[in-house]
C-alpha cells in the first residue's frame, strides 16, 4: 500500500479532501494489492463549528478523521505553530510515504512544513494560483507550499503557467520516483472543487430543502435573490471597507432584490465588534430584505448558489462554483485567483467600492444570457470553456501518485 497523509483543517479543504477521497475509493476498488493507496486523515482542528466542519465530513461521507488536533483559532502565528508542532508528533508516529496538502489556509503551510523538516515529500493540490498581493496570508501560504512541494497538482493552464514563471516548473525533469524528489513535478490535473460540484450537484437538487426553508421557492422569488459570501480579512477585518460592502448590500436589498448571506463566523465576530450587528435583538436579520443565517452545510450552498440571481463574494470556491454553475458573479476584491471566471465573462471584480458592487448587481438586470453576462471584461482571452476540468482531477491526481511510488520505494 502507498501511505497518504492527508491535512486539513478548513471549510473549503473539506470539500478538496472529499473529492480525493472519492477517487481513491475508486482506485482502491479495482487496483492491484501492491497499488493500492491508504490514506490517513489528519485534522488540524482550524474549523471546528459544527456548521464549518462536521457538516462536511457528514455531506461528503468522510471518514472521521484519523487525528484531530484541535488547534481551533488564534493569531496566525500561534496557530500555525500549534500545528506544525502537533504535525510533526503525527507524522513522526505514521511515517507516510506522501503528504497531501490542500488549498491556501494555514493548515496548509503547517502541513508542508512540518513534512518537508521530516524530509517527507509533499503534494500540493491546488497549486499555482497567485493573487500577486503578498499582503493576503493565502497568498503567502500558497508561495510557500509551492516553493516547498514536490508534487503540484496544478488546477489550471494560468496556475501551471505562474509556476514556470517563478521558475518552480522543470520541464527537464524525468518522470521518476528518483527525479521527483531531486526536482519538482508540476500536473496540470484540472481542479478537484469541479469533480466536487459535478458530483453533488444533483444530489444537492435531491437532498437540499433550503430554498423552502428561506422562502425562496415561490416563483415570484425564483432567481430573485444574491447570494452574499464575506470572509476574507482584507474586507472583514477593516471596519470602512465592511462597511462599504455591507452598504451596497443594503442598497440592493432596499431595491427590492434579496439578500441571502450565510455569514462566516468571522465576519459575525468582526461586525459585532465594529457595532454592525448582523442579527437584530430578535434574533432576525439587522436590514430589510437582507436575511443573514448561519453558515449553511455545501449542498444547500449549491442549491443557493445555483438558483440565486448573482452571487457576491470575496471567496474563492464561491467565485468558481457560480462559474460552474453558471450564475453570474460579482467579486468584492481587488483582484481574482480564477481568472478564468473573469476571462469567460462570468466574474466582475469590483473591489469594495459601493457604486461598482451596484452598479455590477443592476447591469444584470437586463441580461437574458444565453451570452456570459459580464462579456465585455476580457472574453477572445480565454476559449476553452472547460479551464477546471470536467471532473476527473483527483482521479488523476491518485493514478499520479500510485504511478510515481513503485513498490520498491514504498516504506
Ligand atoms: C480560513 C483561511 C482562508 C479560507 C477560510 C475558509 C487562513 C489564513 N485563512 O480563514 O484562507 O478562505 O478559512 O473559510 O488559513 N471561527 C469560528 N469557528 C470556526 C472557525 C473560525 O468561530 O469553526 C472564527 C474565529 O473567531 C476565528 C475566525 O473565525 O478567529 C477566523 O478563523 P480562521 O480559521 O483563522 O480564518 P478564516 O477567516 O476562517
Ligand atoms: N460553503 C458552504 N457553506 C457556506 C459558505 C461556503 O458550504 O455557508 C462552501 C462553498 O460552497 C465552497 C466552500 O465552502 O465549496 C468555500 O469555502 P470558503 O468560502 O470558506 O473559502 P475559500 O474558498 O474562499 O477558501
Amino acid at each position: 500500500m502507498i501511505k497518504l497523509l492527508s491535512v486539513v483543517g478548513a471549510r473549503p479543504q473539506f470539500i478538496k479532501a472529499g473529492a480525493v477521497r472519492r477517487a481513491l475509493e475508486r482506485w482502491n476498488r479495482t487496483a492491484p494489492e501492491g497499488q493500492r493507496v491508504e490514506e490517513i486523515l489528519v485534522h488540524t482542528g482550524q474549523h471546528y463549528d459544527d456548521n464549518m466542519s462536521a457538516v462536511f465530513f457528514e455531506e461528503l461521507q468522510l471518514p472521521r478523521p484519523a487525528y484531530n488536533l484541535g488547534v481551533g483559532s488564534d493569531t496566525h502565528g500561534r496557530q500555525t505553530g500549534r500545528m506544525l508542532a502537533a504535525l510533526e508528533d503525527v507524522l513522526v508516529q505514521e511515517k507516510p510515504d506522501l503528504v497531501l496538502v490542500y488549498g491556501d489556509t494555514n493548515s496548509t503551510l503547517a502541513g508542508v512544513l512540518a513534512a518537508v523538516k521530516l524530509h517527507i515529500p509533499t503534494a500540493h493540490v491546488e497549486a499555482g494560483l497567485r493573487s500577486f498581493n503578498r499582503s493576503m496570508p493565502e497568498e503567502i501560504n500558497r508561495v510557500v507550499a509551492d516553493e516547498l512541494s514536490q508534487i503540484l497538482f496544478c488546477p489550471t493552464a494560468a496556475a501551471v503557467e505562474n509556476l514556470r514563471r517563478e521558475g518552480i516548473l522543470d520541464e527537464t525533469a524525468e518522470e521518476s520516483v528518483e527525479d521527483v524528489f531531486r526536482a519538482r513535478r508540476v500536473v496540470q490535473v484540472g481542479d478537484v472543487m469541479a469533480d466536487s460540484i459535478l458530483y453533488h450537484e444533483k444530489i444537492a437538487d435531491q437532498k437540499s430543502h433550503i430554498l423552502k426553508k428561506l422562502g425562496l421557492t415561490d416563483s415570484a422569488q425564483s432567481k430573485r435573490y444574491v447570494l452574499l459570501t464575506l470572509h476574507r480579512a482584507e474586507n472583514v477585518d477593516d471596519p470602512d471597507r465592511l462597511k462599504q460592502i455591507l452598504d451596497a448590500m443594503r442598497k440592493i436589498g432596499a431595491s427590492g432584490l434579496r439578500v441571502v448571506f450565510p455569514i462566516h463566523p468571522r465576519t459575525r465576530k468582526r461586525m459585532e465588534s465594529f457595532g454592525l450587528p448582523a442579527f437584530g435583538p430578535e434574533g432576525g436579520s439587522a436590514w430589510p430584505n437582507v436575511q443573514v443565517v448561519d453558515p449553511v452545510g455545501y449542498l444547500d450552498m449549491l442549491a443557493l448558489e445555483k438558483h440565486a440571481f448573482a452571487v457576491v463574494t470575496d471567496s474563492g470556491g464561491v467565485q468558481k462554483e457560480a462559474f460552474l454553475l453558471r450564475v453570474p458573479c460579482v467579486t468584492v476584491r481587488g483582484e481574482t485567483e480564477w481568472v478564468e471566471t473573469v476571462a469567460l465573462g462570468w466574474n466582475r471584480v469590483t473591489g469594495a467600492e459601493p457604486e461598482k458592487i451596484l452598479e455590477a448587481v443592476q447591469s444584470l438586470m437586463d441580461w437574458r444570457g444565453p451570452t456570459a453576462p459580464f462579456g465585455d471584461n476580457e472574453s477572445g482571452k480565454q476559449t476553452d470553456p472547460n479551464p477546471y476540468g470536467t471532473g476527473h482531477a483527483a482521479d488523476r491526481i491518485i493514478a499520479f501518485l500510485a504511478d510515481l511510488f513503485p513498490p520498491r520505494f514504498r516504506s
